[in-house]
């Protein structure tokens, strides 16, 4: 499988979020992740399709946007049109997942299901042959910056061994350690926030997951 890094901009400095899409760019990142949170499906409130739209205008690397939303069906539309390239909802949001993943391919986009610590990984058994990815959270979502859930392995496991070439996600707390029990389980698509904006120097952070991660 190949192994794709997609740096999560919600540990980015927004200020300046034309140079730090550029770090992720120059630094060979195959995927942008772009967190949006409503205050509903979880406490935080982050970005909306208006500046994913305005970063896609300055950034050529495919957009991995993370809908932590409670009604994704209803703004599959919107993020289609700001430029997602793959759209990521939840199993536990309020929509029918057959008619989001429905819609988001309609849109013209790739479909992807996540799933909360505590949701089983058979939950989107159903789903899979639809899906381009699967993703596994290793932390609740709605913060950046929380500890690693080691414990999540088995899940990625099982789906790995069930679906032997769909690109499967981890997110959260991923950094150049917990990387490679993620890739010895059988993610391949790896989220990295804090691990890449906080650290000295971005770009080599990039590098050192991919190397990690067994991609070079
Ligand atoms: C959490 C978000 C993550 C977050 C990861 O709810 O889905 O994408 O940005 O941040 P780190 O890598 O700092 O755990
Ligand atoms: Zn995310």
């Amino acid at each position: 499988m190949e192994i794709k890094i997609s740096p999560s901009m919600l540990a980015s400095d927004y200020a300046n979020l034309e140079a730090e899409l550029k770090k992720c760019e120059n630094a060979g990142a195959e995927l942008i992740h772009l967190d949006v949170m409503d205050g509903h499906f979880v406490p935080n409130i982050s970005i909306g399709a208006p500046v994913i739209k305005a970063m896609k205008s300055v950034c050529s690397v495919p957009f991995d946007v993370h809908l932590m939303i409670s009604n994704p069906l209803d703004y599959i539309q919107d993020f289609a049109d700001a430029g997602a390239d793959i759209i990521t909802f939840h199993i536990e949001s309020s929509s029918d997942a057959g008619k989001t993943i429905d819609k988001i391919i309609e849109c013209g986009c790739k479909a992807a299901v996540a799933v909360k610590p505590g949701t089983d990984i058979e939950t989107v058994f159903p789903f899979a042959d639809r899906l381009s990815m699967v993703l596994v959270m290793t932390v609740e979502p709605g913060f950046g910056g929380q500890s690693f859930m080691a414990d999540m392995m088995p899940k990625i496991e099982k789906m790995r061994t069930a679906y032997p070439n769909l690109d499967i996600q981890v997110d959260g707390g991923v950094n150049a350690e917990t990387i490679k029990l993620c890739a010895k389980a059988g993610a391949n698509v790896f989220v990295a926030g804090s691990a890449v904006f906080k650290s000295e120097n971005p770009a080599e952070t990039i590098l050192l997951l991919k190397k990690n991660a067994g991609s070079i």
